[in-house]
C-alpha cells in the first residue's frame, strides 16, 4: 500500500478489484470473534493498532457502518479546518481532499500507525470498532470521541444496499438473507446490538459525546453547534451555515458525482429516515423489536435512539 496522501476512493477501488478475484466466502476474516473485510483490514493491522499511542488532542468519530460516518467526517474535518483558520469554499470538495492516511483507524496497512506518529495535531480518525477493540491509549489519554448512532432498522437497510453495491462485502440475493446475517453477527464489524450495548458503557464519560443520525437530520445546525462546543471550536454564524451547507446530502453527493458517479450513488444513497419500511416484513419487525428490547432498549443509548419514533411502523 502507498503510504502518503491517498484518496479513500482510490483505496476502495483497489480493494474492490482485489475482492473481485476472491470467492464470496473468502471476502471476510474473523478477528476476536468479529468479521471484517479481508481486502481493507488485516489481523496484522489489528495487532499493530493495540499499541497505537493516541494523543489527548486527537479527534475521534465512532460509528457502526452505515450510521452516517461519511457525513460526520465531512462535518468534523470542516470544523477542524475552521479551528486552523483555513478558508472553506462554499462547495463540499468530495474526493479532492486527500487525507494523509485512510481515515478509518482499523483500515489500512499495519505500518500506518507508525506513520501516524509523525502527523501533526489535531489528528482526525474515524472507527467502526467497539470500544474494547480500540487501543487503550484512547481512553487512558481521554481523547474526545464523537459517538454517532442511527436507528438499527435504517442501519440494516443501508448496509444491505451497501453490501450489494460494494464488492468488498459479500453480496446478497435477497433482503431476507441479509437480515438473517445482520441479526446473527455475520456481517462486517459484527452485531450492531452488541456495538450499542458496549458503547453504552462509555457514554457518561466526559470525553464522549453522543449524537444520533436522526437528530442531525432534524436540525443539522444545532447538531453542528453542539459538536463544535464539545470540541471547543468557536464558530461564527457564517461558519456554522457553511459547515451545514457543505455537509448536506445533496452537496456531498453532487461533488463526488463529478468524479465518481458509481461510488457516489453507493455512498450517498437516500440519506433519509425510515427507508426500512420498504424492506422489513412483519416478522422481521417483530424479531428486531424483540432483540432491541432485550439487549438495548433499557440502556441510556437505547433511549437516545428513540426506537418507538423511528422504528415502529
Ligand atoms: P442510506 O443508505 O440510508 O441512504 P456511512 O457514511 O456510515 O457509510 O453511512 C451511510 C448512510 O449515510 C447512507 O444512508 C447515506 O446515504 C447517508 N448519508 C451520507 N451522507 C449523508 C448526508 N450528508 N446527510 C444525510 N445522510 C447521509
Amino acid at each position: 500500500m502507498e503510504n502518503s496522501r491517498k484518496s479513500l476512493i482510490d483505496f476502495v477501488d483497489k480493494a474492490v478489484a482485489a475482492a473481485s478475484l476472491l470467492n464470496r466466502d473468502e471476502l471476510m476474516f474473523s478477528y476476536k470473534g468479529i468479521l471484517y473485510p479481508v481486502t481493507i483490514c488485516s489481523p496484522e493491522a489489528f495487532k499493530a493498532l493495540e499499541s497505537f499511542e493516541a494523543r489527548s488532542d486527537d479527534v475521534i468519530l465512532a460509528g457502526y457502518p452505515k450510521s452516517g460516518t461519511n457525513w460526520l467526517r465531512r462535518i468534523l474535518n470542516d470544523l477542524i479546518a475552521i479551528s486552523q483558520n483555513k478558508t472553506l469554499s462554499k462547495e463540499s470538495s468530495g474526493d479532492a481532499e486527500k487525507p494523509e492516511e485512510i481515515p478509518y483507524l482499523e483500515v489500512g496497512d499495519p505500518e500506518k500507525y507508525e506513520r501516524m506518529m509523525k502527523l501533526p495535531s489535531p489528528r482526525f480518525m474515524a472507527t467502526h470498532l467497539c470500544p474494547e477493540n480500540l487501543p487503550t491509549s484512547i481512553f487512558r489519554n481521554k481523547v474526545k470521541i464523537l459517538l454517532l448512532v442511527r436507528n438499527p432498522k435504517d442501519v440494516a437497510t443501508s448496509f444491505f444496499h451497501f453490501s450489494n453495491g460494494l464488492g468488498i462485502f459479500p453480496s446478497y440475493d435477497t433482503w431476507d438473507d441479509f437480515f438473517t446475517d445482520f441479526m446473527s453477527k455475520k456481517v462486517a464489524w459484527g452485531s450492531y446490538f452488541e456495538y450499542l450495548y458496549e458503547w453504552n458503557k462509555y457514554i457518561d464519560k466526559e470525553n464522549i459525546m453522543t449524537i444520533t443520525y436522526e437528530e442531525l437530520k432534524e436540525n443539522c445546525a444545532l447538531g453542528v453547534k453542539n459538536i463544535a462546543a464539545f470540541f471547543r471550536i468557536p464558530l461564527t454564524e457564517e461558519e456554522l451555515q457553511l459547515v451545514v451547507e457543505r455537509s448536506s446530502f445533496q452537496s456531498m453527493k453532487k461533488n463526488l458525482e463529478k468524479t465518481h458517479r458509481t461510488i457516489s450513488n453507493i455512498l450517498f444513497r437516500k440519506g433519509g429516515v425510515s427507508d426500512w419500511k420498504n424492506l422489513f416484513s412483519e416478522e422481521q419487525n417483530e424479531k428486531m423489536d424483540k432483540v432491541f428490547e432485550e439487549q438495548v432498549a433499557g440502556t441510556k443509548l437505547g433511549k437516545k435512539l428513540k426506537y418507538d419514533v423511528y422504528c415502529k411502523a
